[in-house]
């Protein structure tokens, strides 16, 4: 099959690349020149577990073809993917200008009929609005579907080639057929392909979304009663996860839910809500308590150190929203940082992958690391921020030698307050044994 996928970032590119890896051919498109004379040079632009390896593949085996040229691509196309970004306007609601743009482009340069796929997050009822974009653009026969995407950065790629479900949301048979064709090699093993009407589709993922947003924000909460009243949120969670009705997913206690998506798809449906006039009291909640919860670790910096931070440095480790990306969207960093930064406090910051995304979303108001070791060097407490593998069993000794003091901040639970204490480190986790 001949596919095109609009826009080259975290998803656009994933997608292409294993649409390219089952043998398809596929035409990516952005409109970033630099995005795409870096793909042509083989440099990936985002970080992201084994994507080299399939772009690369791909595009040496003539199967991914870079472009600027929307044109180009459609025409060659006969299922185009719309993946460009719909970040948050102000007021919560995406912000629809580059789906808009790129719809009416994709409309002038139609040749024939096409499917057109908002693989996007977009608001309900936006298959029918892309469509309307489009008509004033072609007098070509075209259907827009709505495919939403469920991969996760970090494993991205596994989550493409191996998906729980994919989601087609479309009136028409013919077209949902077209879809599982394309789809079929990634649920061999009997994953459902779920055939859905478009509204029920689009909203299926701000449902998954804010569902898992609001574990998150739900385990934050109880975190918070754990240091008042004593118990220990690692221990409930477990006590929670070994429930089969509950599972153990996204039941981690931490400095609250970041990235593109989560924060993004909460506001959209919350915003859908209040078009709609109807109240969704859990969804602001969860939104609420996360905006609470990303400044927990920096409260709890005050209260060990004062609310003045003149003359104190702390070192991060851990940028990026989460493990193995480098993406800084909303990520809980940079509040942290704001938050220390306001009290007067110097930052010393270490990420493995995500240093040069962080400079772009934070400046040069901290000093960026090449190893963690350096950044904790002379730091008068140490903040973890994301949890990455390699932090898990650092060198406590050479960590308490090179740190100021002997204090931890862990933002996501890596190590055992037991443990840490008898090391002689203070250490102060989330909702750890009242721990604060
Ligand atoms: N990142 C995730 O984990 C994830 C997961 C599921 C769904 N989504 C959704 O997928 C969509 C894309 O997210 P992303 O993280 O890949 O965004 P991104 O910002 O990484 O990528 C978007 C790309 O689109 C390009 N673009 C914008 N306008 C264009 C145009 N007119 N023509 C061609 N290219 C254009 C941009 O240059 C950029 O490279 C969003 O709606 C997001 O909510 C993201």
């Amino acid at each position: 099959m001949k596919v095109a996928v609009i826009g080259t970032g975290y998803v656009g590119l994933v997608a292409g690349a294993c649409f390219a890896d089952t043998g398809n051919t596929v035409y990516c498109v952005d409109n970033d020149i630099s995005k795409i004379e870096s793909l042509k040079n083989g440099v990936i632009p985002i970080y992201e577990p084994g994507l080299d390896t399939l772009v690369k593949r791909g595009y040496t085996e003539g199967r991914m073809i870079f472009t600027t040229v929307v044109a180009e691509a459609v025409q060659a196309a006969e299922i185009i993917f719309m993946a460009v970004g719909t970040p948050p306007l102000p007021n919560g609601e995406p912000d629809l200008q580059y789906l808009k743009s790129a719809s009416e482009e994709v409309a002038r340069a139609m040749n024939g009929y096409k499917v057109i796929v908002n693989k996007s997050t977009v608001p309900i009822g936006s298959h029918r609005v892309v469509a309307d974009w489009m008509t004033p653009f072609t007098k070509q026969p075209f259907d827009v579907i709505s495919n939403p995407e469920f991969l996760k950065e970090g494993s991205a790629v596994d989550d493409f080639l191996k998906p729980d479900r994919v989601v087609i949301g479309t009136e028409k048979e013919e077209v949902y057929q077209k879809m599982v064709d394309l789809y079929s090699p990634f649920v061999r093993q009997g994953n459902p392909i779920i055939w859905m009407d478009p509204v029920s589709a689009e909203m299926t993922k701000y449902a998954c979304n804010a569902f898992l947003a609001t574990r998150i924000s739900f385990m934050n909460e109880l975190s918070v009663l754990c240091e008042k009243v004593g118990g220990d949120i690692e221990m409930i969670r477990k006590g929670m996860a070994t429930d089969q009705r509950i599972g153990k997913h996204f039941l981690y206690a931490g400095v609250g839910y970041g990235g593109s998506c989560f924060p993004k798809d909460v506001q959209a449906l919350m915003a859908t809500a209040r078009r709609e006039e109807i109240t969704m009291a859990v969804v602001n909640s969860v939104e609420e308590a996360n905006y609470r919860q990303k400044k927990r670790l920096a409260q709890k910096v005050f209260s060990h150190f004062g609310a003045n931070l003149k003359g104190k440095t702390f070192a991060l480790w851990g940028l990026a929203f989460k493990p193995n990306t480098d993406d800084m969207r909303e990520a809980p960093a940079i509040t942290i940082i704001n938050e220390l930064r306001k009290a007067g406090a110097q930052i010393k910051g270490f990420d493995p992958v995500a240093t040069e995304t962080a400079r772009a979303a934070i400046g040069s108001e901290i000093t960026y690391c090449s190893s963690a070791f350096q950044a904790i060097e002379g730091a008068d407490a140490l903040l973890i921020v994301t949890e990455w593998n390699e932090f898990r069993h650092p060198d406590f000794a050479r960590m308490k030698k090179d740190l100021k003091n002997p204090v931890i901040f862990d933002g996501r639970n890596i190590y055992n307050p037991e443990e840490m204490n008898k090391l002689g480190f203070t250490y102060y986790g989330i909702g750890r044994g009242g721990k604060v």
